[in-house]
């Protein structure tokens, strides 16, 4: 017994050298001290047969043994959980994914925030309108030719049958323009008036680089009693400086829009023009660039809305956020716009 008890130590000691996980470790723990048939287990339980003398002698070294076992298997696992931790804390942790705003509304905010700035309210319309407010009440009679100007998308069936009579008299339409928002805002509101809408629109046109079916537009609409182009122009000005964050000059251009009148093209000087004199391709060397249009509010709007003929007077200008993002962070094709393509995305 004595020698079988050298044995065990001796194969405890080499099979404790491999043991790694804690897997393994119970495997051993269980070989040699299992209740059952442990190794070390057997021979204690064989004890009781011995002689007195040799039960003192055998008896202790079992007893030593087994706690020279118990000790290492409890060292092995303690250094275990130091070796091999369940939770590193001090591995870098997997930032999460977290969204951001789309270069669009990163340009519209920028406006909102200028606009606001300077007093003016921030309105939403409705995209799906209707051939009054789109066009009638903005001056563009039946059969104008300005109305084929602006694709229009027309819209069918967009209702229920009950409420298609009245409805069909109506003609609706995907708003071309925010302008229609101009005689809502007036039929609403009594001058003094200062009021932006930004919001989606859409033209049933061919898309290129620079054309989309679905764009933004964001109009703007002051009414008083004395209201003049110089206002107007100084308003772009400011606006156009803050968005840019540059002194930038405007320049006004005759333009027709039945709405106004007179009425403007708006041209910003370039202020992406390279200083090295080199070709600028955004203002084709021309050192402006064309930011959308403006005018004079026409007498017509004014008594669409239900003001009456000659009371008021106003400046009205829309322009394009996704063409002011695009110049702002110098994208070049309007399409990438409503791709949603994430290579596109994360770099804003
Ligand atoms: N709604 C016009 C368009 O889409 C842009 C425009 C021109 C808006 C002149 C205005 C304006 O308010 O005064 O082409």
């Amino acid at each position: 017994m004595d020698k079988q008890l050298d044995q065990i130590l001796k194969s405890f000691e080499s099979a404790i050298k491999g043991a790694k996980t804690a897997p393994q470790l119970e495997e051993l723990r269980v070989e040699f001290l299992g209740r059952k048939s442990g190794k070390l287990t057997n021979i204690l339980k064989g004890l009781k047969d011995l002689s007195a003398d040799e039960k003192k002698t055998i008896g202790k070294k079992a007893n030593e043994v087994r706690q020279f076992i118990e000790s290492a298997l409890s060292a092995s696992s303690s250094t275990q959980s130091t070796i091999i931790p369940h939770t590193d804390l001090s591995i870098p942790g997997i930032a999460p994914q977290s969204g951001h705003l789309h270069p669009r509304t990163l340009a519209i905010n920028d406006l909102v925030d200028v606009f606001t700035s300077m007093g003016f309210m921030v309105y939403e319309g409705p995209e799906l309108e209707n051939d009054y407010y789109n066009f009638e009440a903005l001056n563009f009679p039946e059969s104008h030719p300005a109305r084929d100007i602006q694709d229009t998308f027309f819209v069918k069936n967009a209702v229920s049958r009950k409420e298609k009579r009245e409805l069909d008299s109506k003609k609706w339409l995907l708003r071309t323009q925010t302008s229609p928002m101009q005689v809502r805002l007036m039929e609403e509101f009594e001058p003094p008036l200062r009021a932006i809408v930004p919001g989606r629109t859409f033209r049933n046109e061919a898309t290129d680089a620079s054309h989309e079916h679905t764009f933004t537009q964001l109009e703007g609409l002051v009414v008083d009693v004395d209201i003049s182009v110089g206002q107007l122009t100084w308003t772009l000005k400011e606006i156009f400086r803050q968005f840019y964050k540059q002194d930038v000059e405007v320049r006004l251009r005759p333009g027709y829009f039945p709405f106004v009148e007179p009425g403007y093209e708006i041209d910003m000087s370039c202020v992406f023009c390279e200083r090295d004199g080199s070709y600028c391709k955004i203002c084709k060397g021309t050192t402006w660039v064309e930011m959308g249009g403006s005018g004079m509010v026409h007498q017509n709007v004014f008594v669409a809305a239900g003001y009456e003929r000659g009371t008021y007077t106003g400046f009205a200008f829309g322009m394009g956020p996704d063409r002011l993002a695009m110049l702002k962070y110098g994208i070049e094709d309007i399409r990438l716009l409503g791709e949603n393509d994430l290579r596109f995305l994360e770099q804003f």
